[in-house]
């Protein structure tokens, strides 16, 4: 539990690292070398230990030191089910080990995944393509087995949703497997792009052409990578929300413009300001509140290049604040707005709705999902007591806490923030916020 005292503008600097939905999957990539990799830029978060705990049962040497990961795959060894499911729930990087253990050892077995509930989460697209590959997939009660008794071939596939799971799935599948792989319909998000970059370092042929077609010619052999993982743009994206709902100013060191179009533009369009500096080792976007009215807004999430739906719930914190009826049209899952609720318990003014407001129908529209809010602002913020559901809404939780007047006690920050944001207590103490740990005779 943190203890937030409210109405503090941010001020100051924070450092984001590599982006977690890249370093995670850059490390399962790591697998497929027959030589040691170096991935950079890595940051502290309790995803990349558990990527780090599940290489190491396969017989991987991991090592970090400083923000430099090491990981030395050479003895690649299957584990046992139960030393794997150690890690069960914890993540959904799981699912992604498939294609690699498949190549390096014939079989794989994946625990029952984790991550954060804001939808059904289905693994369809990854098992149907896996099993086009030529995986035979089992799934027990332990978990999913899968072998490969007649080797993995390249397939012509067409994604149903240009999922950024399912993209990945099939590259690091296809990149190790006989003959070429079309994917249509992929994912095109910059982790994606980066992970292609490590891919191709390590000697895959991928060629991304326009209209989200990637083709994958299979190598019989790929060698290990030297890699600086791209900047964290969900996590900068919540520090630039931050400086907008207490009215502050934050320099993101490491922000990047070019992966950040989209939220820079919304970021502008509500009224917010804010400076690029690209140098090459300093640089980064700063971020703030120019003291007159936030702006009203219409917006949707949607797959690369649209809004990602990582930046709606900051994005939503701060539109509390904007002068008018704002919508924010949710189309990448049909359960990512359960926060809301603790929102409005603050004094926020937010309904939700099952249609599709604002935007082009989608998906959850058709099937009664409330999947569509109503913002209308500005409301004052009051402070409350808080119980995190998952890691962006948690992160967009403790920016409400900040922004709002008296004193709030935010629980299940260990759960779900130290995740995905690397040392964000002391980001946060650095920027000026006023918040701290129970004491221990407090937390009896
Ligand atoms: N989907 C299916 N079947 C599948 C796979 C996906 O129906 O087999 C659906 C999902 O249910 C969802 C949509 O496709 O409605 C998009 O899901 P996607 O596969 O793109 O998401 P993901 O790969 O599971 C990653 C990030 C998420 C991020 C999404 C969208 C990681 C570890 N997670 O999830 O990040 O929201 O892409 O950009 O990379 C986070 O960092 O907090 C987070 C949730």
């Amino acid at each position: 539990m943190l203890i937030i005292h409210g109405g503090t503008p941010l001020e100051g600097e924070v450092q984001v690292r590599g982006a977690k939905n890249l370093v995670s999957k850059a490390m399962v990539a790591a697998l497929l070398g027959t030589s040691p990799s170096v991935l950079r830029s890595v940051p502290a978060i309790r995803d990349v230990e558990v990527v780090t705990g599940l290489l190491r049962v396969h017989g991987v040497d991991v090592d970090l030191d400083g923000d430099t990961l090491y990981m030395d795959p050479t003895s690649v060894e299957s584990a046992g089910v139960e030393e794997i499911n150690v890690h069960a729930g914890t993540s959904r990087i799981p699912i992604l080990l498939c294609g690699p253990l498949l190549h390096r050892l014939g079989r794989a077995f994946i625990p029952d995944l984790g991550g954060c509930n804001i939808g059904g989460r289905p693994i369809d697209f990854h098992l149907d393509a896996l099993r086009k590959f030529g995986a035979v997939v089992d799934k027990d009660a332990d978990g999913t087995h899968l072998s490969a008794p007649n080797g993995l071939h390249g397939i012509r596939y067409e994604l149903e949703y240009p999922s950024v799971g399912a993209t990945e799935q099939v590259l690091l599948t296809a990149v190790m497997a006989k003959g070429t792989t079309e994917l249509r319909n992929a994912a095109i998000e910059p982790e994606i792009v980066d992970l292609i970059c490590i891919l191709q370092k390590m000697g895959a042929i991928i060629k991304v052409h326009t209209n989200r077609v990637i083709e994958i010619v299979g190598v019989d052999e790929l060698k290990g990578y030297e890699h600086r993982a791209l900047p964290d743009r969900i996590e900068a994206a919540s520090w630039a929300s931050a400086a907008l709902a207490t009215q502050g100013s934050v320099f993101v060191r490491g922000a990047q413009q070019t992966d950040m179009m989209t939220f820079l533009n919304v970021f502008r369009s509500i009224g917010g300001a804010y400076e690029v500096n690209d140098h090459p080792v300093d640089g980064g976007i700063r971020f703030w509140h120019p003291g007159t009215a936030l702006k009203p807004v219409a917006l949707e999430t949607d797959v690369h290049p649209g809004l990602m739906t990582d930046w709606q719930q900051p994005i939503v914190v701060a539109l509390t604040q904007a002068d008018g009826l704002s919508i924010m049209h949710e189309t990448v899952y049909e359960n990512r707005f359960g926060y809301t609720r603790e929102l409005r318990g603050m004094g926020a003014n937010i309904e939700l709705y099952s249609d599709c407001l604002g935007g082009t129908p989608c998906r959850w529209g058709r099937r009664n999902f409330l999947h569509s809010a109503v913002i209308a602002g500005p409301t004052k913020l009051h402070a409350a007591d808080l119980q995190i559901p998952d890691l962006r809404a948690g992160f967009s939780h403790l920016i409400a806490a900040m922004a709002a007047e008296g004193t709030s006690r935010v629980y299940g920050v260990d759960r779900y923030i130290t995740r995905g944001y690397e040392n964000f207590e002391a980001k946060l103490l650095g920027l000026g916020a006023k918040i701290e740990r129970p004491s221990a005779s407090s937390r009896v």
